[in-house]
């Protein structure tokens, strides 16, 4: 029997790996560059959805620190849309009640985008609502990294002992620090891998793989997700 979505249990932090923009694209004999600006259309429209439906934080992976090695056009083609949205969200959601969080490293985009990166999570700062973290040129391994490298410098300047390091010290340097752990992963596009996205966080996630392209993922498919989260059983290593 098919739970009524009213029924079901909402995850705390969904996190969502947006990918297949460039088969969609392909498949309708276009550029893969009309795939992205389709996709940031399902960017939208899927954040307000999932706001809605009650979700405490979302986590959209929108760039990897692989994605630089596409081509030049292609990447540029992506700037072109980061920046569109972030100029569209500065000016015309500007009564949404999302906070949005950037995570990754943002020095590496072109000052005009970090800019709108800065301003845009400074207007944002008080909103109550959900919490959205859009992943730019951010990589799991990169994370770790960055989290190692600041935990040796606070060993080295003598605030903190390699005994005391706890689990919870790790998530504390990592870009997520203060986000609980995802609870469902969601990946379009049909493959079965995180891509390098929250490898630490996602430990116990449910991970969900669809074969929707990203750009055709809809409500439908959002809601088929949790339905299918709702009949896991999580046991974190219990019994
Ligand atoms: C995901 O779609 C978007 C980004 C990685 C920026 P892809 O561009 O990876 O689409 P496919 O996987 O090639 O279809
Ligand atoms: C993962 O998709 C990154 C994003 C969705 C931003 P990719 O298309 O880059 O992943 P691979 O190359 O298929 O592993
Ligand atoms: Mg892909």
């Amino acid at each position: 029997m098919t739970i009524p979505s009213t029924e079901l249990t909402v995850p705390n932090h969904i996190g969502i790996i947006m990918d297949g923009n460039g088969r969609w694209a392909k498949k309708k004999g276009l550029p893969r560059s009309i795939g992205h600006t389709y996709g940031a259309k399902t960017f939208k429209t899927m954040t307000r959805y999932i706001s809605r439906r009650g979700v405490k934080y979302l986590t959209l992976y929108a760039f990897s620190t692989e994605n630089w090695k596409r081509p030049l056009e292609e990447v540029n083609a992506l700037m072109k849309i980061f920046r569109q949205y972030l100029v569209d969200s500065l000016t015309n959601f500007r009564e949404d009640d999302i906070k949005v969080v950037f995570i990754g490293d943002r020095s590496a985009f072109p000052q005009d985008i970090i800019d709108l990166i800065n301003e845009t999570e400074a207007v944002a700062k008080d909103r109550q609502g959900m919490q959205l973290n859009i992943a730019m040129n951010y990589g799991g391994r990169a994370e770790i990294v960055q989290a190692v490298r600041r935990l040796c410098q606070e060993v080295q300047d003598g605030r903190l002992t390699p005994e005391a390091l706890t689990e919870t010290t790790v998530s504390e340097y990592l870009y997520t620090a203060g986000i609980p752990d995802p609870d469902l992963i969601i990946r379009t596009g049909g493959e079965h891998r995180l891509s390098n996205f929250m490898l630490y966080q996602a430990a116990y996630a449910e991970f969900y793989s669809t074969d929707t392209l990203w750009p055709d993922f809809g409500e439908a498919d959002l809601e088929e997700a949790i339905r299918v989260f709702n009949r896991r059983s999580r046991r974190f290593g219990g019994v």
